[in-house]
């Protein structure tokens, strides 16, 4: 098969390793790839939000499927209209992306279905947000309706906290993603991520991770995409991973369907484990990053096969099998993240950090400059490792981060300290 993977983060890096390794794979293209997908496909320069010139190319260059990475693509309708030209796409549809798209959305459907998730409410002007505020107390949720690239939510610990979020919201710094504002009651517990492989009628269970997205040390600093992850997350024990199934995904798959919008593809709940069980924080329509990177080095069985059958509607009898160890990566993100950072800066011993013993690297933000790999983002480069515990995984992975020669780089030095505390 000759398949187009879309997007350029260490998610598709994994995603790209993973497909390269199938032998249903004859030809494996993205764009716009970075370094490091370069080394398992070719690279193509490709803009995603022209849809029309990667059906040309899709149709130039015989593509079987199209696997598209991340939420953009997707909430603008990607999958549709790839598949109304006639080229099988992995992922949701528009209608079926609203999951992420809209968190209005999304809270509605749980309200309608029953699904355990945060008290809220909706608004679309201040002054009522402000009143509902005052009327809960503080600490409370203030969300951005919309797709805000990680900057539509603000956790407030008092009153005056949620106001000047709402006047942010409202006052278009979030552009279209901030005319509407949720308000959400403040859950307490263990935060998780769970991911399900669906195809429109089935959902099946992928795994599970834990994310860390503070900057720094000691989980402080500023909310960022992911500093690290590790699977599976300790806290979703089977029980509870029944119960996610049975109480969140396979409900939303019903309610998808039921109004005509069958959700095919990765669904990822950001779940809270709280003393209730399990509640929905947010949906994602896609594999999350970094925790793809860690799911994928788990995943025993072939994974194509896994996305054409979500694709066909045919995960009914699928099985999935995954190694029982686990999988730790370590972000590397560029001195100046997630504020300004400078781009253009030299890494150096990578294949000496790659060649340790069940350790892998998968690139997100770099490009090749003849020989030499340079820094071109945020999130530059993931450090995984596998581990008989958590421990392992993390001493492999940060012995790995050691030979990387990267002053212009940082990674916390903490991932997966929940885990390790729990192990002991
Ligand atoms: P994001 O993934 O950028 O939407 O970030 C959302 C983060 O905000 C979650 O990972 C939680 O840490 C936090 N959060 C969101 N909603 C709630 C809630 N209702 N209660 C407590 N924390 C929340
Ligand atoms: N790591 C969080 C996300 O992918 O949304």
């Amino acid at each position: 098969m000759n398949i187009l993977l879309l997007g350029s983060g260490g998610r598709e890096h994994a995603l790209a390793w993973k497909m390269a390794a199938s032998p249903l794979t004859d030809r494996l293209i993205c764009a716009p790839g970075n370094a490091g997908m370069a080394r398992e496909a070719e690279c193509v320069a490709l803009d995603l939000a022209d849809h029309a010139a990667l059906i040309a190319f899709c149709r130039a260059n015989r593509i079987d499927l199209v696997v598209v990475g991340p939420e953009a693509p997707l909430c603008a309708g990607i999958v549709d209209d790839l598949e109304a030209a006639g080229i099988k796409a992995f992922g949701p549809t528009r209608a079926a992306a609203r999951l992420e798209g809209s968190k209005g959305f999304t809270k509605d459907l749980c309200r309608a279905n029953a699904i355990p998730t945060a008290a809220y409410k909706r608004f679309r002007s201040p002054d009522p947000t402000k009143a509902y505020v005052h009327k809960h107390g503080a600490p409370i949720v203030i969300k951005a309706d919309g797709l805000a690239a990680g900057k539509g939510v603000v956790v407030a610990q008092d009153i005056a906290e949620a106001e000047t979020a709402i006047d942010m919201m409202f006052g278009g710094s979030l552009g279209e993603a901030g005319a509407e504002v949720v308000v959400e009651e403040f859950l307490q517990g263990e935060e998780a991520s769970f991911f399900a492989l669906c195809d429109g009628e089935t959902a099946i269970p992928l795994s599970t991770a834990q994310d860390h997205k503070r900057a720094f040390d000691g989980d402080v600093g500023p909310n960022t995409g992911g500093m690290g992850a590790y699977s599976p997350a300790p806290n979703i024990d089977p029980a509870t991973s029944a119960r996610v199934m049975a109480e969140i995904i396979e409900p939303t798959l019903r309610a998808m369907k039921t109004m005509g919008a069958p959700y095919k593809g990765v669904l990822y709940a950001g779940l809270m484990i709280t003393t209730d069980g399990p509640k929905l924080i947010e949906y994602n329509v896609r594999f999350g990053d970094p925790e793809c990177q860690v799911l994928m080095l788990r995943l025993m069985s072939d994974l194509v096969p896994a996305l054409l059958a979500s694709r066909d509607g045919m995960l009914k009898s699928f099985d999935l099998r995954w190694y029982p160890e686990t999988a730790l990566t370590v972000v590397m993100a560029a001195k100046g993240y997630p504020g300004n950072y400078a781009r253009g800066s030299v890494i150096d011993g990578l294949d000496e950090a790659a060649a340790i013993d069940a350790v892998e690297i998968f690139h997100a933000g770099t490009k090749a400059e003849g020989s030499r790999i340079l820094a071109n983002g945020g999130r530059v480069l993931n450090v995984c490792a596998l581990g008989g515990t958590v421990r392992e995984a993390q001493a492999r992975a940060y012995e790995a981060v050691a030979r990387i020669r990267w002053p212009d780089g940082f990674c916390r030095h903490d991932i997966g300290w929940r885990a390790v505390t729990r192990e002991k």
